[in-house]
């Protein structure tokens, strides 16, 4: 079923990614805003001179060390780095107790707005409280350090506390986002041998309570074939007061343990190599990686990239990025970078449109939001929705803007400075990865001249480059693969359990240079752009999510044989999931007329959506006889995107038997199951 072998050709249309490339427009920074900008020009030079050196004075500059390092980089064991190795440090006691002992305890850490409007302020004080009470409940549970802790719940104040009181105890967490189904958690549990997951009852989506709970007995519960659950306790957070089922011995309380709990935790002072956390995420084979971070130059990185990459100044800043914390941006830019930074920021459990189109704007406008970090499907909808939503708000406290998790097209850059920006702000398009741990690739604001659709330049102590099939570096105007060529600070430091496939995965393709797995460009000036993946991964409003997985959920449903998944091009979610399948002979005539195939469409859907979760769920399942294979039996996904696409189907030579492509078209051509939700 997969196709490992990476094409040179972007899983974006390549038509539409040409015309990026001629895109002249130029920001530069305005002379105001470089005057006073954290970021400095010189700072490349600086870093260039040696990398390592730069990397420890920031780990000196901006984390608090109980033991300083003497130790800088060893590469020895690459491709595992250690960084900062006979440091010692604690990550929450950096994220919060030091701000309250620099007397900074009265600045609020988070501005909370529920979903349903109910809102939540809490100071650096009162987290570094909370913190410690949730650090001991956990104690008190039996969680000690290197234990691993699962944590599912919606975007609360609860899951930032929950987050950094594992951190305190030096207990890695795995946030489990809560899109995700009660299978897909089974197997992150088992894989993590969680020995505790925090959940809660339920959280506010689109208005209405949804329910946490009820995934969580089932991913724990006895299954014929599984071994034993390694969880122990499951601690819950009272959130929209729905019935839950509950195991005596087993079920605890969240309000009750932090109540019974100290105010008081010493923190666990851990080596800078110990795990922070680690966080699934979605591969070119169907079983996700776990990707394990480590302490200290992942806060390094992430703290030096949030003051720089968007210019924070904490005393007057309030930052808010949309990210939800079961993604690797709400870790990095959404708990430990303005964390560690001192930052105030708004945090919010809800969707842009719930109760209205407007209620991004309206919070921005109602907590005076000066830095904005989101995604371009987000940036799409709203140019849907039109501009006339965001210009009934006030949104003239918004100074720096930031795009990250696809490539953002142009016209979204410009109708995101032009609408939301008021023509005045810097934008900051950032690429990086769940492997990567912070931002490795961003204008810097202040310094550079912006263009829009394009990252442009890696950031200070930060080494990329673009190269072709044999490695070789691309001469600017040239295209080929992304790849990372020194080792940095917050990079994941393996697959948890597997250290093959991390050496397989990232540093096989290419001899010693880390594969991003990403297509990109250089332009004239050198800059780079992303042009989208180049292996088996679809990002799909910004999430990502693995072909292969897609299809080995819908062929472990009774009545499929074989399944093919794309990703195919789409205006507001980048790419959208297209699925082909053929059925088992028994089941082939079910999708014959309209109303079969609507049926089918529907049950795997849903089928998709119990095993992988509802952000998996093909947007169309065309049922066909045959799927288009080469003579090595490898599927054509090229050639199914071009159907998927409404294009002309491309060359199909290579294909054993080339009639199957007009069998699929005719097919097609015929009353499908191809409607959209
Ligand atoms: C993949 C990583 C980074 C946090 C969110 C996603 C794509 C990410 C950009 C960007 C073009 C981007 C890449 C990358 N991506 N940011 N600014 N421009 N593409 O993290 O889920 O690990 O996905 O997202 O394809 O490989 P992730």
């Amino acid at each position: 079923m997969t196709d490992t072998q990476p094409s040179t050709e972007p899983s974006g249309s390549t038509a539409s990614l040409e015309n990026l490339l001629h895109e002249t427009r130029s920001f530069p920074p305005s002379p105001e805003f470089a005057a006073q900008a954290n970021a400095q020009p010189g700072s490349y030079e600086e870093a260039r001179a040696n990398r390592p050196e730069f990397w420890a004075k920031q780990a000196r500059e901006l984390v608090t060390w109980k033991t300083p390092f003497t130790e800088t980089l060893d590469w020895s064991g690459a491709p595992v780095a250690r960084w900062f190795a006979d440091g010692t440090l604690n990550a929450a006691y950096n994220a919060v107790d030091r701000h309250v002992e620099n007397g900074l305890g009265d600045r609020v850490a988070l501005h909370f707005e529920g979903e349903p409007g109910d809102t939540r302020s809490i100071t650096y004080a009162e987290l570094q409280r909370e913190v410690a009470r949730a650090a001991n409940a956990l104690a008190a549970l039996g969680v000690t350090v290197g234990d691993r802790v699962v944590i599912y719940l919606p975007l609360l104040v609860e899951s930032v506390v929950a987050m950094l009181a594992c951190a305190r105890l030096g207990a890695p967490h795995s946030v489990v986002f809560g899109g995700f189904s009660a299978d897909a958690l089974r197997s992150r549990i088992a894989d993590a041998e969680a020995t505790l997951v925090i959940t809660a009852d339920g959280g506010y989506r689109r208005g209405a309570p949804s329910a946490l709970k009820p995934a969580v007995d089932e991913a724990i519960a006895p299954r014929e074939g599984d071994s034993e659950t390694t969880v122990r306790h499951v601690l819950v957070v009272r959130r929209t007061e729905q019935e839950v089922a509950w195991t005596e011995g087993r079920d605890v309380w969240w309000h009750e343990a932090l109540e019974a709990a100290d105010t008081f935790h010493e923190p666990a002072w851990v080596e800078a190599e110990h795990p922070l956390f680690i966080l699934y995420t979605s591969g070119t084979t169907g079983k996700p990686k776990g990707i394990l971070h480590t302490t200290g130059g992942y806060l390094t990185q992430v703290a030096y990239t949030h003051k720089n990459v968007f210019d924070l100044k904490p005393e007057t800043d309030v930052y808010w990025c949309t990210a939800d914390i079961g993604w690797v941006t709400g870790h990095s830019y959404v708990v430990y970078g303005p964390l560690l930074n001192g930052a105030t920021q708004v945090l919010y459990e809800g969707t842009p449109d719930t109760p209205h189109r407007g209620r991004w704007w309206e919070l921005i406008e109602k907590y005076k939001v000066s830095i904005l970090y989101t995604a371009p499907t987000a940036i799409r909808t709203c140019m849907k929705w039109g501009e006339d939503i965001p210009g009934q708000f006030d949104l003239s406290s918004l100074r720096v803007l930031g795009s990250v998790g696809e490539p953002i097209n142009p016209e979204a850059w410009m109708w995101y400075r032009r609408v939301i920006g008021a023509d005045r702000t810097p934008i900051v398009d950032t690429w990086w990865q769940t492997e990567t741990g912070g931002i490795m690739i961003s204008p810097l604001p202040g310094v550079t001249a912006a263009k829009p659709g394009s990252a442009q330049v890696p950031l200070p102590g930060i080494a990329a480059d673009v190269v072709d099939d044999e490695a070789n570096p691309v001469p600017d105007g040239g295209g080929g693969y992304l790849v990372l060529t020194e080792p940095w600070p917050a990079m994941l430091r393996g697959i948890w359990g597997d250290l093959e496939r991390y050496k397989e995965t990232y540093w096989s393709r290419f001899e010693g240079l880390y594969f991003a797995g990403d297509g990109a460009k250089k332009d004239e000036d050198g800059d780079i752009w992303l042009l989208g993946r180049v292996d088996d991964v679809m990002n799909v409003s910004g999430h990502r999510l693995s072909t292969t997985e897609i299809e080995s959920a819908l062929v472990s449903h009774d009545i499929v044989a074989e399944a093919a998944v794309v990703g195919a091009n789409d205006e507001t979610t980048g790419q959208a999931v297209v699925a082909f399948v053929i059925l088992r002979g028994e089941h082939a005539n079910r999708a014959s007329d309209a109303e079969g195939a609507a049926q089918v469409q529907e049950e795997l859907r849903s089928h998709v959506a119990k095993e992988i979760g509802p952000i998996a769920k093909p947007r169309k399942i065309l049922v066909v006889a045959e799927l288009p294979k080469t003579r090595s039996g490898k599927i054509m996904r090229r050639l199914l995107r071009d159907v998927a696409e409404n294009r002309a189907v491309g060359d199909a030579t290579t294909l054993a038997d080339s009639s199957v492509m007009d069998l699929i078209s005719a097919g097609l051509n015929a009353p499908s199951a191809a409607n959209e939700d």
